[in-house]
């Protein structure tokens, strides 16, 4: 199980907030596809400054992408205004318990909507929480960056482990565990096939 709150880094991106260009930063919040090239191995690397990688990124790719993702989660958070932070992570944490298969999405974004399309296919269960229509989207999302370090949609868990997005993520995410076989199994072994 994943524990969002006890694995998800904090406070990097305030040392960052004052030197972003908030337009560009504005620009990328606007499109939630962009988050797919902000790609969460390359943040891990710069976090623990390994320069060597199978996916030899540069230490400056992995300095941009480190910057404009860190600014980009500053950005999601100040876009959300005041909202009371206990509230909504008790909501998240509610959904992530209650719901064997939970994804994060906007109603527009292609890959939320690539994912959707695999587990339609398989006929799977699932709960979906649109971020751009619901109330406490904007804090949900910016809640994020704190849970599971980026605020990219979809965001996907099943039972209760964040698996990543479309094609991104901890696990791969969905496209990748389906097309390896994997994804079929998890849905059996929580009930949602
Ligand atoms: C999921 O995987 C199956 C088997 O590998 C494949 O036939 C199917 O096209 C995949 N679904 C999607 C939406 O990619």
């Amino acid at each position: 199980m994943c524990d969002p709150r006890t694995t998800a880094p904090k406070g990097l991106f305030r040392r960052v907030v004052s030197t972003v260009a908030v337009g560009v930063l504005a620009l990328l919040a606007s499109m939630p596809v962009i988050d797919a090239f902000v790609r969460p191995s390359l943040i891990t690397l710069g976090k623990s400054h390994i320069t060597s990688s199978p996916s030899s990124s540069s230490s400056t790719q992995v300095g941009l992408m480190n910057f404009l993702n860190n600014g980009k989660k500053a950005l999601v958070k100040s876009l959300a205004g005041e909202y009371d932070a206990t509230a909504i992570q008790t909501r998240i944490n509610g959904l992530i318990d209650d719901n064997p298969v939970l994804m994060f999405s906007f109603t527009t974004c292609p890959f939320c909507i690539k994912a959707k399309q695999v587990l339609d296919d398989l006929e799977a269960k699932y709960t979906v929480i649109e971020l751009d229509t619901d109330p406490d989207g904007k804090s949900i999302r910016a809640e994020m960056a704190d849970f599971v370090g980026r605020t990219s949609v979809p965001a996907i868990w099943i039972a209760g482990q964040f698996v990543g997005g479309c094609n991104d993520g901890p696990m791969g995410g969905l496209v990748k565990l389906n097309d390896s076989g994997k994804l079929d199994g998890m849905l059996r072994e929580v009930g949602a096939l």
